[in-house]
């Protein structure tokens, strides 16, 4: 794995054929622990207010404690590609967008995402413009859990499925770097996957993905609460955080993680 991480040597890794893997991390310690056991991508997520601060969704946190968050997991950095997400409310036009993710690239990320779909290619523009990198988040967008009436999953008829792949494309044409999609039939993401000139990263979205993430807190069987269908808690049979990470990163590359019974068909 090359020391540092950048959106040219991910679309390398992807275009020789090899997976990559993403884990979440809050802050520093974590950060060291992820970036120094071969994972490629860390995602300062905006999940932290629901892991880290204890709330019932990601919908109140704040920009403020996004970049508070992302300057502690560059401190801890060992050369992951840095992607910061920026929170619910924070991109509702394109000034607001250039502002806020300024601010969490001052910080240390290298690269935003931002959840949504063609109606943020103007933004995605800006941005690409001002030499920010993007991905963006697709199917199961957290942030948008009161329209959705919960945590469903995304993208299960035909119209729908055309509808998010007409969107990634039109992302991707818009300066797009990534692709990231959440619980979305494991079909669907292949498909997508292939129809995009960009990384596409899955969570519940199969095994034909670019590359894949988790929530940290959950791979290491840390999260009280019940695990979604999607997660693996790789502490059930490793008995060393190392481990655990190690063992994600290698299932992810032999194309063992996820297997078919945590995607849905
Ligand atoms: O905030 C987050 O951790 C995320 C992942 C669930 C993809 O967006």
């Amino acid at each position: 794995m090359p020391k540092k991480q950048s959106v040219s040597t991910i679309r390398k890794l992807v275009s020789e054929g090899e997976k990559f893997t993403v884990l979440t991390a809050y802050d520093a310690t974590f950060s060291h622990a992820v970036s120094s056991n071969g994972v490629e991508v860390i995602l300062v997520g905006d999940s932290l207010g629901m892991v880290c601060q204890g709330r019932d969704s990601t919908l109140p946190v704040t920009v403020d404690e996004m970049v508070y968050h992302t300057d502690a997991v560059a401190r801890g950095n060992q050369g992951s590609l840095i992607m910061a997400d920026l929170p619910f409310n924070s991109y509702g036009n394109v000034m607001q967008t250039l502002e806020n993710s300024g601010k969490l690239m001052q910080a240390g990320a290298h690269m935003v995402k931002l959840e949504g779909g063609a109606w943020l290619c103007d933004a995605v523009k800006a941005l690409s413009q001002a030499g920010i990198p993007t991905c963006l988040h697709l199917g199961l967008t957290p942030q948008s859990v009161n329209k959705f009436g919960g945590y469903k999953v995304q993208g299960r008829n035909e119209d729908a499925a055309q509808a998010m792949i007409e969107d990634a494309k039109a992302l991707v044409d818009a300066g797009a770097d990534f692709i990231l999609l959440e619980c979305v039939p494991a079909d669907l993401a292949k498909a997508l996957t292939e129809a995009v000139d960009a990384p596409v990263i899955g969570i519940g979205a199969g095994k034909d993905t670019d590359g894949q993430v988790l929530v940290i807190y959950d791979m290491l069987g840390l999260n009280p609460h019940k695990l979604a269908k999607f997660v693996k808690n790789y502490m059930a049979s490793d008995n060393t955080w190392q481990n655990a990470i190690q063992t994600y990163v290698d299932d992810v590359k032999q194309g063992r993680f996820p297997a078919p019974e945590h995607s849905f068909e």
